[in-house]
């Protein structure tokens, strides 16, 4: 090789070296700022995914309503990563065998330690072939998810009734299984219930009773446990839409027709604004009472409380709620509960652009403006660190997340990034989060990685994520809503509490919107008979509509009126269960030195409560003092 030759190979190979190293740099420096990855640990699940991770379930239970145990087998098909071991959520449920494979060969299973919340670890050992575990089980008659109800707490009074809540943690109660919103599986149920009554679930689901007993389910697509769902009762099915319809008891068919009769329209006004709706068919339960939600999202069939049916139409932004869950939660999950305002502020956001675009901007506005008073109250009740988007739920039950700051604030951070970008931009931004991340789980993380690219640095717009993410409180930029027909109300109630009179107040066209607001902004101290005088004109005590009875009793209380109203406040918290409606309620007896009267009624009411109820108000009421 000549001299310059060589000097020439030198100079090249030093090149190559140094490309080499620059490529590893940009390599590294992809790591550094490239998306996160999905790695965080569910705190509230003991399963251990990346080992051994469950894909699909097939379910086969018997419903005994004398004994009030599901008994039968969970049947898993896993992902298995080399696997010697795996391990499902269980609480309070009896294990009885577990075996392997199509020969179903008996394997040896270990139940760890019980852990508050959590339940206890089923640690099943398999080996590196084994692709079916099959776990033989019964529930007992007081698993947390599973209401039992008898045939007085139902509308017909003959039949006797059962629903599950899943949400957050419960699932595992009624069906050991790997419980956290990261993993999904699809499921296949059969399910056997006595003759007279049909069951239902968040599946395909039959529209008639057979002569058999038996139903089949199918889920075909992926889901969180937390979202499987079971409702048997004395049901019957009537059509609303082409893909909508209504399961509730016989006598409250008819006015639930009449209550949700534009659930199709809301769906294609749903549609129209983030996507096509990717699970068939949109099904409404009404539950009896005692349901302790106003609704729950379970795919394909979202289950209601019957207090929103009010004969006017007027509480259906909770089918819009539940509905847009189908994208926000049910379609993009939030990966663990820590980050649950993934799934609802994202929802109340959605919620209200159905309603906007079925009933106008002003509808909308007055539904957000009782969401901020809602945010407004919460924070000031909480601790600072509970008013953060993101949270820390470690060591503590997932349902002390169940805050308006995940609703409220969730959904006022997107409405003040509608503001930087404008809707346009906004509205594309939705659809394609949701369309990208269809049947997958999200990190707070993650979301904001995909946040900053495709809006904030896309759109070049300033914006303090972290202060509305990771701190506290309201920030300065939160959207202010008005609406004229929260002034005009306003009004009327400076003139009553000027004048303590009410005269010819124009109030022949509110609705039930305008009255609750109305309602909130009442004196907390009483003079001059106000409250009596209201109630006289108004008759707010025995008012047909849930949320101004709720609403009118709060203040009622806090006004030291109770006394006057005490059967019509009794007959409505032991009538229902829903939880938004008794914790404000019986708080407000308790801070007003009622105490006693509202442990009486609690009392004869716990019956009729579902475990997510009786385990807020027993907080409340027995053990002294909770926060929310
Ligand atoms: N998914 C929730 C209910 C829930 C949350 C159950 C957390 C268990 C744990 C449901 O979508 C919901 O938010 N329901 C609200 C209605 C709504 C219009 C805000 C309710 O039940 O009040
Ligand atoms: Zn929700």
């Amino acid at each position: 090789m000549r001299f310059n030759q060589l000097i020439l190979f030198l100079f090249l190979a030093i090149l190559l070296l140094q490309c080499g190293e620059e490529k590893v740099l940009a390599i590294k420096d992809k790591m550094n700022t490239g998306p996160p990855k999905n790695i965080r640990k569910d705190i509230h699940s003991f399963a251990e995914p990346e080992v051994a991770k469950a894909k699909h379930l097939e379910l086969n239970l018997l419903a005994d309503f004398d004994t009030k145990t599901l008994s039968g087998f969970a049947l898993f098909d896993i992902e298995n990563n080399q696997a010697d071991k795996i391990i499902f959520d269980t609480r309070n449920l009896n294990i009885e065998k577990v075996t392997l494979g199509e020969n179903e060969t008996p394997t040896i299973f270990t139940i760890g330690e019980e852990k508050e919340f959590l339940g206890k670890p089923l640690e099943v050992v398999i080996t590196h072939e084994t692709q079916k575990v099959k776990i033989y089980y019964s529930t007992n008659p007081d698993a947390a998810a599973v209401d039992w109800l008898n045939p007085q707490q139902t509308a017909g009074k003959k039949h006797p009734f059962l629903f599950t809540q899943g949400q957050a943690i419960l699932t595992r109660t009624w069906i050991p299984c790997q419980d956290s919103p990261g993993i999904r599986i699809t499921y296949n149920a059969t399910i056997k219930v006595p003759k007279e009554l049909l069951p239902v679930m968040s599946a395909s689901n039959p529209t008639e009773k057979n002569n058999t007993g038996v139903y089949q389910f199918e889920m075909r697509q992926p889901i969180p446990p937390y979202l499987i769902a079971l409702a048997i009762g004395d049901l019957e099915y009537g059509e609303i839409g082409e893909r909508t319809a209504i399961y509730s008891e016989p006598s409250l068919l008819k006015p639930s027709l009449y209550e949700f009769a534009d659930m199709e329209k809301m769906l294609i006004a749903a549609e129209d604004l983030y996507g096509k709706y990717l699970w068939d068919r949109y099904d409404v339960i009404v539950l009896p009472p005692s349901f302790p939600f106003g609704g729950m999202e379970n795919p394909r069939l979202t289950f209601a409380t019957p207090t929103i049916i009010a004969g006017d139409r007027s509480l259906t932004a909770l089918i819009a709620h539940e509905m847009a869950h189908s994208w926000s939660g049910n379609l993009v999950t939030n990966a663990t509960w820590n980050d649950f305002w993934l799934n609802e502020g994202f929802t109340v956001y959605f919620e209200r652009r159905i309603m906007e675009a079925l009933y106008g901007e002003e509808y909308a506005n007055m539904l957000a403006v009782l969401g901020f008073q809602d945010l407004e109250a919460d924070v000031k009740i909480l601790d600072d660190k509970d008013t953060h988007l993101f949270l820390d739920l470690e060591g503590r039950d997932p349902d002390d997340g169940m805050t308006d700051i995940a609703y409220e604030k969730g959904a006022y951070f997107l409405m003040m990034l509608e503001d930087k970008v404008g809707r346009g931009k906004m509205d594309g931004f939705l659809k394609t989060y949701f369309d990208t991340h269809r049947f997958k789980t999200l990190t707070t993380e993650e979301f904001i990685y995909y946040l900053n690219k495709n809006l904030i640095d896309k759109y070049q717009v300033e914006v303090d994520i972290d202060e509305w993410i990771y701190g506290p409180g309201i920030p300065e930029n939160v959207t202010k809503v008005t609406t004229e027909k929260f002034v005009v109300v306003n009004k009327v109630v400076a003139f009553i509490k000027e004048n303590y009179d009410f005269g010819d107040l124009e109030v022949s066209d509110w609705t039930t919107h305008e009255w609750l607001h109305f309602i909130r902004q009442l004196p907390i101290v009483d003079e001059k008979d106000l409250m009596k005088r209201l109630d006289n004109k108004f008759n707010f005590s025995n008012s047909g509509n849930s949320e101004v009875l709720a609403a009118w009793f709060e203040v009622a209380i806090k006004n030291g009126y109770a006394n006057n109203i005490l059967p019509n406040i009794e007959e409505f918290l032991i009538g229902v269960g829903r939880r938004k409606f008794l914790t404000p309620l019986y708080r407000a007896f308790k801070e007003n030195g009622q105490l006693e009267i509202a442990q009486n009624i609690y009392k004869k009411a716990k019956p009729n409560y579902h475990s997510v109820s009786t385990q807020t108000m027993d907080k409340l009421l027995l053990k002294g003092g909770i926060k929310d």
